[in-house]
């Protein structure tokens, strides 16, 4: 019999989403007049802009034809898309990049696990508390820690606690660590960090030689002017950093699937016997071996999301996502509740009324209310006695679920 990777079977509970579809089941099936509202999961609602859309219909026609017919693209993506991606996201903010530095791939989430491919699982990991759980997770399965803890933490691990007295942004840890995750703006608390936040992140991972991996999935959801939307604004980052983006979130993708990750030629890493290696090239073997490219159409629509008019269409969507955001943070903190982040994030991050327990919370806002949102501890201990409302519903649900919940809390 053929042995399986017994690292699986360390892994807590299932993956948080399915255990709240599970318990969302479970309601309907039970309760099936009743109507839920959905805040759990990040997921969008709004259709995708138009100019993405005649993009897409485009690239497809394209295949339509012998002369514009697709085959096969490179693997790292089109020279079209990595430029717009360099010309837009990057250039305007200072940050040079070349085109061997952006890799486009189908999604932030399968880069930040596959990327402990290219790592030696004798590194140690830096991991905040509570986070977005694809980190932890896939640092168990590749086999870099133990078995968790009661709490639910992972031998072997360093973890930042993020909580309230430090803005839920994490502290830099007292010991070595050569692998960081850092989230801004954040997934699940909203939080941002500053331009001297990162910076001291930054030092760090020079001095240590470790490496942040930097996942920017929400900065198209940043505000205020002082906060950095890359980590490469930072000085020396280059040297230091991957950075995961996403156009799930940015521009409505959650389906279509589109991402890239900036691996930058100057981060190098050492081999057992001390030499240096790019870090860029064994990324960019991974996945020519692993991955066959993002589909061709869907490069074309994600191209039409820097055009003139995408682009505008875009910050109305997520204009739209901020507004909820406002409604929802504004609305229960009249009702008395603490509510932190959904200023530069579409993410509320606020405290159970009562101080009872996350899943309490889900389950007293999914039977009453029929509402549902996500547990703050199922993104770690820390997050217990916090809970996670996401901004990306429709604004007459979003309105309704803030209307039942104060209701519910009066
Ligand atoms: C979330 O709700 O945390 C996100 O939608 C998950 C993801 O982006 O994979």
């Amino acid at each position: 019999m053929a042995r399986i990777n017994d690292n699986y079977l360390k892994l807590k509970a299932g993956y948080l989403f399915p255990e709240i579809g599970r318990r969302i089941k479970n309601f309907t099936e039970a309760n099936p007049e009743a109507k839920v509202i959905r805040l759990g999961i990040g997921d969008v609602t709004r259709p995708l802009a138009p100019a993405v859309i005649e993009a897409f219909h485009r690239g497809i026609d394209d295949l339509t034809k012998v002369e514009s017919f697709m085959g096969y693209g490179p693997e790292q993506g089109y020279d079209w898309l990595i430029d717009t991606i360099i010309d837009n996201c990057f250039a305007p903010r200072g940050v040079q990049l070349k085109r061997s530095e952006v890799f486009v791939s189908d999604g932030s989430k399968c880069d930040c696990g596959n990327i402990l491919d290219i790592f030696d699982l004798g590194n140690r990991v830096a991991i905040g508390d509570p986070v977005y759980p694809v980190y932890n997770d896939t640092n168990v399965m590749v086999g870099r820690t133990g078995e968790a803890d009661e709490q639910g933490h992972y031998e072997g691990v360093v973890y930042i606690p993020c909580t309230e007295e430090n803005n839920f942004t994490p502290p830099i840890p007292a010991e070595k660590v050569d692998l960081i995750y850092l989230c801004f703006p954040n997934n699940p608390t909203g939080a941002v960090a500053g331009k001297e936040q990162l910076q001291q992140w930054v030092d760090y991972a020079l001095a240590n030689q470790a490496v942040i991996l930097f996942d920017a999935a929400y900065e198209a959801f940043i505000t205020d002017p002082a906060i950095p939307h890359s980590i490469y604004e930072i000085p020396g980052a280059e040297k230091c950093a991957i950075e995961f983006r996403s156009f799930s979130k940015t521009a409505g993708f959650t389906g279509v699937r589109c991402a890239f990750t900036v691996v930058p030629e100057a981060l190098m890493g050492k081999t057992a016997d001390g030499r240096e290696v790019a870090l860029n090239g064994l990324w960019n073997r991974r996945q020519a071996t692993k991955f066959n490219g993002v589909s061709y159409p869907v490069q074309r629509a994600a191209q039409a999301v820097y055009s003139p008019e995408g682009w505008r269409q875009n910050q109305e969507i997520i204009a739209y996502y901020l507004e909820n955001a406002r409604l929802i943070r504004e609305g229960l903190q009249a009702a008395g509740v603490t509510c932190f982040g959904g200023t530069n994030a579409p993410y509320i991050w606020l405290k159970t009324p009562g101080g009872s327990s996350s899943w309490d919370f889900f389950d007293r806002l999914l039977n009453e209310c029929h509402v549902v949102g996500t547990p703050g501890s199922g993104f770690g201990p820390a997050g217990e006695g916090y809970f996670r409302l996401s901004a990306f519903g429709q604004r007459e649900n979003v309105e309704e679920a803030v209307a039942r919940i104060r209701k519910n809390l009066a």
